[in-house]
This record gives C-alpha cells, structure tokens and sequence, in this order.
C-alpha cells in the first residue's frame, strides 16, 4: 500500500553532464516496492506549494503569465525506484536517478545530505513476476534514464538465475546515467565484435552481460540499441533457447521498436511508460495511453495505476 514518508536525503551523487543520484530514507517504500514501481516526490517543500494554495489569485494570475516555478512543481514527480535496500547497513533506503529537464527535477538536483522530502509510495503495477521466474534468458533494453526502474527487475532476475542481457543506449559515452568503464567482454551473440566495450559495473556485478550502445563516440557498441537488440533476436531464433522474455524501458520511438520487433519473432515484451503525469493516483487521467484490450477494442487507461507496466503488444504505439 502506498504510504506519504518524509525522507531525508543521505547521499547525493552527480553523474554526467545531467544525471542526478538521490538516496533517501523511507523504511517502508525500501521495504514493500518491487521491481517497476515508482515513487512520486515533491520536488518543492510543501510549505511553499501550501502558501500558493493560500494566495490562489497570485497563482492563477502567475499561471495565465505561463506558469513560475511555484506552478510549475506544485504536482509531485514520479521517479521509478532505482535501487532500494531491504537489509545490511544501507536498509531502509531507496534511490532515485533522474536526469535534470525542468524545474522539478532541478529542484530535486539541488538536495544536499541531511535535508527532507516528501515522497508518496511505492506506487503503480510493476512487472509480471510470476513470468519473470519463468525465463530462461531476459533482454532488458534501456534507453538513457529509462535504466532507472529496470535495475531492481534485473536484481530480480539474477536473484532466480535467469540469464539476463542488458542493452543500454546512451547518446554519448560522456552523459550516461551510470558509472561506465572500458571493457574487453563483449556481448556473447554480436558476431562483429569491437576490441573495447563500455560496460556499466553495477549491472555487470549482478552477473548479467552488459552492452553500452552510444550514439556518438567509436569505442565499443555504435548506433543505436534496437541494432544490437536485433542482432539477439536473429541468433535466439537459430535454437532453443528456453523461453525469452524483452523488457524496456525509455524513448517512446525506441520502445515501440523494441516490441515490435519481440512482436514479429513472438517474444513477449513488456514496456514501462514514462509519460507526464498529473495527480500520480489514479483521480485525473492526465496519464491515459491507449491501449488495445484483447476483444480489440482500444480503451485508455491510465499509467499510473494500471501501469506503467505494460505489454508491448497492447500498447497503441502511433501516438508519443
Ligand atoms: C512512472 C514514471 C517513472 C519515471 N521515472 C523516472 C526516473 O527514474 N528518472 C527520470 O529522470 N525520469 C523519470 N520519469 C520522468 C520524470 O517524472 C520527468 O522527467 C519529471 O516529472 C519532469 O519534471 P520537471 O518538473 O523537471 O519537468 P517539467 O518542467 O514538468 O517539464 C520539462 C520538460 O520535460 C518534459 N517532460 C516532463 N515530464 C516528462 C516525462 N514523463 N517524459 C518525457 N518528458 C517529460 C516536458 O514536456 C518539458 O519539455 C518518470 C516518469 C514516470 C511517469
Ligand atoms: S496521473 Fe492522474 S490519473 Fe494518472
């Protein structure tokens, strides 16, 4: 059940040109979220949200102007739980990486150690676990931030021996959401494979294979992170491999690539939406995609409650 904790910051950490780290204390949102569920932050302390509810003429006048900071971060943000803690010295944490876009994240970028936000949670359906459990091999594609919830799904995997490839798309090796490393281990189904890699440690340590796909640079994967998604779906198909599951999570144009693309070689793909949202709870429908239900009527439904867990093959791509 999702609860209101205050959490106070505990370590804050700064990552390429835009990337922000933020741990908090929050005993029961570490506790009780599972993978793919998310958080909603008040990015500004309630005491000034509360104080533009008390002179409602200065914010409607501020918002007919086009909105100040104070309009602008009154609604929580969500953030995808990135890594939590259930036990050992770091239990009763939880952490959130987001990239800096706006005013609330560029508030939330300025905490510093010691201080506190309020955060509602563990919010939202996360990934199907039961078929999880099942797997034999997962493909897990990122797309920069879009790695954020899909830490603790690959956690989950790696704790039931599920052999997981990791794919992470990135525009540079300069501005990438996680600590990266040159590597000479090389995806085990890329034919051409390039002498130095990127790999990113904290996925490699939980024993998956790791391939860093940037966008610009010569070193390791190039391209795009659909390319190198392709070339996995080409070799599984040679053999049986056990039953594969996809999982992504970022660019809208990426994910629907990837879906359809497990789609056409009948892979299961679940995708995790990241769209805007308003109350995070289900009561203003600012969050609705449409989705085709199985009777093939297209219904919408929101995001935050009845995802941001989807399966690929239900989601209406030709919007986003
Ligand atoms: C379930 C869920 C989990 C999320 N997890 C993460 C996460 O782990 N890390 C992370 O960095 N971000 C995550 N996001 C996106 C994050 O919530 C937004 O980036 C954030 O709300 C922007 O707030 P802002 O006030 O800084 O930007 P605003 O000032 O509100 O907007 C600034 C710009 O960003 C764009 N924008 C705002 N929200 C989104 C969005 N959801 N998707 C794409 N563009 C947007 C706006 O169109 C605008 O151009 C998640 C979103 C959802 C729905
Ligand atoms: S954000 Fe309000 S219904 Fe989803």
């Amino acid at each position: 059940m999702a609860v209101v904790e205050t959490a106070s910051v505990t370590r804050r950490v700064e990552l390429g040109r835009s990337h922000v780290r933020l741990r908090l204390r929050a005993e029961r949102i570490a506790r009780e979220s599972l993978p793919g569920q998310f958080v909603n932050v008040r990015c500004t302390p309630l005491a000034f949200s509360r104080k533009v509810f008390e002179d409602w003429d200065t914010f409607l006048r501020q918002r007919r102007a086009g909105g100040t900071g104070a309009t602008r971060t009154l609604l929580m943000r969500p953030f995808a739980v990135y890594r939590r803690w259930k036990e050992g010295p770091e239990k009763g944490q939880f952490e959130v990486l987001f990239k800096v876009v706006g005013r609330g994240t560029a508030a939330l970028a300025q905490k510093q150690p010691g201080e506190e936000v309020e955060v509602l949670g563990p919010l939202g359906k996360g990934f199907d676990l039961d078929w999880c459990r099942r797997l034999s091999t997962a493909v897990v594609v990122a797309g920069g931030v879009g790695l954020a919830p899909l830490y603790p799904l690959v956690e989950f995997l790696r704790s039931r021996d599920v052999h997981t490839i990791v794919i992470v798309g990135v525009i540079s090796e300069h501005d990438v959401p996680i600590e990266v490393a040159d590597s000479r281990v090389t995806l085990s189904f890329v034919a051409t494979r390039p002498d130095l890699t990127i790999t990113a440690k904290e996925f490699e340590r939980l024993g998956c294979e790791v391939g860093v796909v940037a966008l610009e640079g010569d070193k390791g994967y190039t391209g795009l992170p659909t390319e190198v998604f392709d070339r996995f779906l080409h070799w599984s198909d040679g053999g049986a491999r056990g039953e594969a599951g996809v999982f992504t999570c970022g660019p809208w144009a990426m994910m629907r690539e990837v879906a359809r693309h497990a789609a056409e070689h009948d892979v299961r793909c679940e995708v995790l939406l990241e769209e805007r949202m308003g109350c995070g709870v289900g009561a203003c429908m600012a969050c609705a995609c449409r989705i085709r239900a199985a009777n093939g009527e297209v219904v919408r439904k929101r995001i935050c409650v009845d995802g941001p867990v989807f399966d690929g093959s239900e989601v209406v791509w030709d919007e986003g």
